[in-house]
């Protein structure tokens, strides 16, 4: 047991959170302690399914706290060999709605964070970051080594100052920093909010499907067993102090694309609700992903078509059993 690595994962009863601790457990070779506050951006419950697999298990810990709490290391006892920074507001068009919030819980929180992981003399740091702070940059596929960001949202810019914070930290403690710049995950437990699932919950139920700017728009799906992947590698990576890393895909598709091909896939023709493209959206994502591949040898391995059965396989369960 002693020899288990213990990792605190922030936002680990979410989408991409959960999928990691469930691999993570799975290994039987960590112990997790997993903070989230069940948050109402989407319905807390499905975030309480997410975990529930786990909550009997005597290596994992659920904390229900606020990361943003400053009081939060107090009812955090434990050492922790790695953390992993997943907990924010997430969503680019939200945050135009609600940028004080955004900024309050993406960089106020992991800033609380990092002074919990330097009280605890925490050694290695994972954030996850998003391909949305290249924002408008046309210097496709993008790189890290590309300083010319162009964010177009108080999300997008958030997570910037949180790689920068976190640059910072890295300097200033022993703490190896890494910034994910994940880039669209898709997968069971999808966001709702996000275009795959809500599209295919839409054509199920014959509503139509907001299809923002033509359909030419251009999105870097990436499927979250390959994240998950690429998170474990981070977690286990020990040369350089602080690096920020793409995860993404490399095969970015367009709207439309995405849209025949669930079409397909249900055999189910949408219903398009053709609406000009979005304040906060770009026009395209595409990560060029040598780097991960280089350092954390990452080498993304579902098809985009694949995935999308995978993710409404799991609908379809979720559908039945309630
Ligand atoms: N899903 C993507 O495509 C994507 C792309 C780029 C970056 N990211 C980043 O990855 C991380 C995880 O994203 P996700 O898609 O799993 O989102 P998610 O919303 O499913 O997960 C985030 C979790 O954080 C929790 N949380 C929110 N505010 C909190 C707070 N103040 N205190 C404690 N917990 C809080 C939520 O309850 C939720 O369970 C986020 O940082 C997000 O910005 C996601």
């Amino acid at each position: 047991m002693g020899l288990k690595k213990n990792v605190l994962v922030t936002g680990g009863a979410g989408f991409i959170g959960s999928h990691l601790i469930d691999y993570l457990l799975s290994t039987n070779q960590y112990s997790i302690t997993c903070i989230d506050n069940f948050d109402n951006f989407y319905a807390p419950f499905l975030k309480r399914l997410n975990i529930k697999p786990h909550l009997n298990n005597p290596d994992f810990t659920l904390i229900e706290a606020d990361i943003t709490d400053k009081d939060l290391y107090l009812k955090l006892d434990d050492h922790y060999d790695v953390i992993v920074h997943l907990a924010a507001k997430a969503g680019v068009r939200p945050s135009i709605q609600d940028p004080v919030l955004y900024q309050h819980v993406n960089v106020v929180g992991l800033q609380n964070i990092l002074e919990i992981a330097k009280r605890k003399s925490v050694k290695q740091f994972v954030f996850g970051s998003s391909s949305s702070v290249y924002g408008v940059n046309p210097n496709y596929p993008w790189k890290e080594s590309d300083t010319e960001l162009m964010p177009v949202s108080p999300y997008a810019s958030s997570k910037i100052a949180g790689e920068w914070i976190g640059k910072t930290y890295s300097r200033l403690y022993d703490m190896r920093f890494i910034a994910l710049r994940f880039f669209t995950v898709f997968g069971p437990r999808q966001r709702p909010d996000l275009a795959i699932n809500n599209f295919t919950r839409n054509i199920l139920n014959d509503e139509p499907i907001d299809f923002f700017g033509g359909g030419n728009t251009l999105r870097d799906y990436t499927y979250i067993k390959d994240i998950v992947t690429g998170i474990v590698s981070a977690i286990q990576y020990h040369k350089t102090g602080f690096e920020i890393i793409n995860l993404g895909n490399n095969k970015p598709v367009t709207l439309s694309h995405l849209v025949s091909t669930l079409e397909q896939i249900l055999n189910k023709k949408a219903i398009l609700n053709k609406l000009p493209e979005q304040q906060g959206d770009v026009s395209v994502t595409c990560a060029d992903i040598s780097k991960a591949k280089q350092l954390l040898s990452y080498n993304p391995q579902t098809k985009l078509e694949d995935g999308l059965k995978l993710f409404i396989d799991w609908t379809n369960k979720m559908a039945k059993s309630f």
